[in-house]
């Protein structure tokens, strides 16, 4: 695919993104799933501390069903992004990388996606079980998924708690990590999860 505006001399080839995930970077699906995803769990966290500080029912009502739709969007698009990746080979990491450091990518990218579901999903049992699973999302009705129990809400409501927060200091490490193979090991792998840059 060739970005609007790069017409010009090597502008193409440094632009030029495939859609499909080559040997040696992400395309551009795996790019919009990845940073789509990001940019909805930031929000996500951003309406939790909203909600935490509301004041009011009608606007933390307000405030919930938003972030349970996004909740929603994030758990849909982890089933798409799933499905894609396991048609779509990631590209290999970079030659001569200790066996440590594989296994540590491999196992994150695992956990990362197991909470990028885990999360979404503690929550919408969570909100079964308080009483406000079943809800309208435009002509979608989405249905409960427990009866409702305050024990339950109470115990789902701490792991949503703990997988989010686990969620957030992994993803702390795994972008520190992300930086640290651009700017101290001056290899690939950040750039060929972005789309503009191509080689170095
Ligand atoms: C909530 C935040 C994030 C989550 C949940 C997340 C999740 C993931 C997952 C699951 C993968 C593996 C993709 C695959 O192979 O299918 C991945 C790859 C990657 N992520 Fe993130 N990510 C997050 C934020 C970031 C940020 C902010 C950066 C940039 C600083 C970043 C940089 C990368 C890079 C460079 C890769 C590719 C690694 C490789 O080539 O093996 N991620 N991310």
């Amino acid at each position: 695919m060739k970005w609007p505006g790069a017409s010009q001399g090597q502008g193409i080839e440094r632009l030029s993104i495939p859609l499909r995930n080559t040997d040696d970077r992400y395309g551009l699906i795996s790019q919009l799933f990845h940073w789509l995803i990001v940019a909805l769990i930031i929000f996500q966290y951003t309406w939790a501390w909203r909600i935490d500080n509301a004041e009011g029912f009608r606007i933390r009502l307000e405030l919930v069903t938003q972030h349970k739709t996004i909740g929603m969007v994030v758990l849909l698009l982890a089933v798409l992004r799933l499905a894609w990746r396991l048609f779509n080979r990631p590209p290999d990491l970079p030659a001569g990388m200790p066996r440590w450091e594989r296994l540590a990518a491999g196992l994150s990218h695992a956990v990362l996606y197991g909470l990028i579901f885990a999360v979404p999903l503690t929550g919408w049992l969570y909100s079964s079980a308080a009483g406000l699973g079943e809800y309208w999302w435009g002509p979608v009705s989405i249905p409960g998924l427990i009866e409702t129990s305050e024990r339950l809400e109470d115990v789902f409501g701490l792991i949503h708690q703990a997988l989010a927060i686990s969620l957030g200091l992994l993803a702390i490490i795994h972008v520190l990590a992300a930086l640290r193979h651009h700017f101290l090991k001056h290899d690939d792998v950040l750039r060929r999860m972005l789309p503009i840059w191509r080689g170095k």
